[in-house]
């Protein structure tokens, strides 16, 4: 137990702890995007797959709180990882810059907020309904057919996987260089992965919302 706590206070521990919980949201966005798809196909198709998820409740829940705890580790780690780069820094006291951080991890930090705050909103209009004007339990095409009706719910989703892909190309960079995949060998790969999935996941999730808003589907 000792070595965990060893492990988790130092920074190469949370970057292996940030880019492990990264990983496991990584493959659950793949899982979501991958199913939300189905609504293409019928609306009977995607309401079988979300009963199907909903099947024990056992299962259901181990995933959610799994999902949990890789949140609240992976922000965790990004915070005191953050205050450490700071207070190693003095020189951002002197000069009121940006010193302390890249552009690409003040993205990451800012985009991350955001993209939790907008999960917060995310659950409560889809998985709750509380934030739905006519939410059913059982009917999630229904869900996402009466909120995409309206271009304001598209734009705000869209803004949304906007920052998700900025946040999963970085994310995923970052990923390969604390597994030590650094090599100039390997950086074009890296980058063509990285975009790769950037542009893919998020594109994937916002072909249900489109179609449904230009009547393709609906
Ligand atoms: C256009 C994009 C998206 C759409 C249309 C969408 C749609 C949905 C819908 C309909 C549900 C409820 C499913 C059900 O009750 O079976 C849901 C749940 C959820 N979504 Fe999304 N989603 C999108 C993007 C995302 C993204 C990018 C994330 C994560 C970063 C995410 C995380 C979740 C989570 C955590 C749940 C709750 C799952 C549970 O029941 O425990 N979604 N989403």
């Amino acid at each position: 137990m000792k070595w965990l706590l060893r492990f988790y206070r130092s920074s190469v521990g949370k970057k292996i702890l940030m880019a492990v919980t990264g990983l496991v949201w990584v493959v659950f966005v793949i899982e979501h995007m991958a199913g939300n798809l189905l609504a293409l196909k019928s609306p009977e198709a995607i309401n079988r797959y979300a009963a199907f998820l909903k099947t024990s409740d056992e299962v259901l829940w181990t995933f959610r709180i799994g999902l949990f705890v890789a949140l609240v580790v992976h922000v965790d780690s990004m915070v005191k990882l953050t205050a450490l780069n700071w207070t190693s820094r003095p020189a951002r006291y002197a000069k009121v810059s940006y010193q302390a951080a890249s552009p690409a991890a003040r993205t990451m930090r800012w985009g991350g907020v955001f993209l939790l705050l907008w999960l917060v909103y995310h659950i409560l209009h889809f998985t709750t309904g509380h934030l739905h004007p006519d939410f059913s339990h059982t009917d999630v095409f229904n869900n996402v057919s009466v909120a995409f009706q309206s271009g304001g719910k598209v734009a705000s989703y869209a803004a949304a996987m906007v920052a998700l892909a900025f946040h999963l190309y970085h994310g995923v960079w970052s990923m390969f260089q604390t597994a030590g995949a650094n090599h100039p060998h390997v950086e074009k790969p890296r980058r063509w992965l990285a975009t790769a999935i950037a542009i893919l996941i998020p594109v994937g999730f916002l072909t249900v919302p489109f179609a449904i808003f230009f009547g393709i589907i609906g």
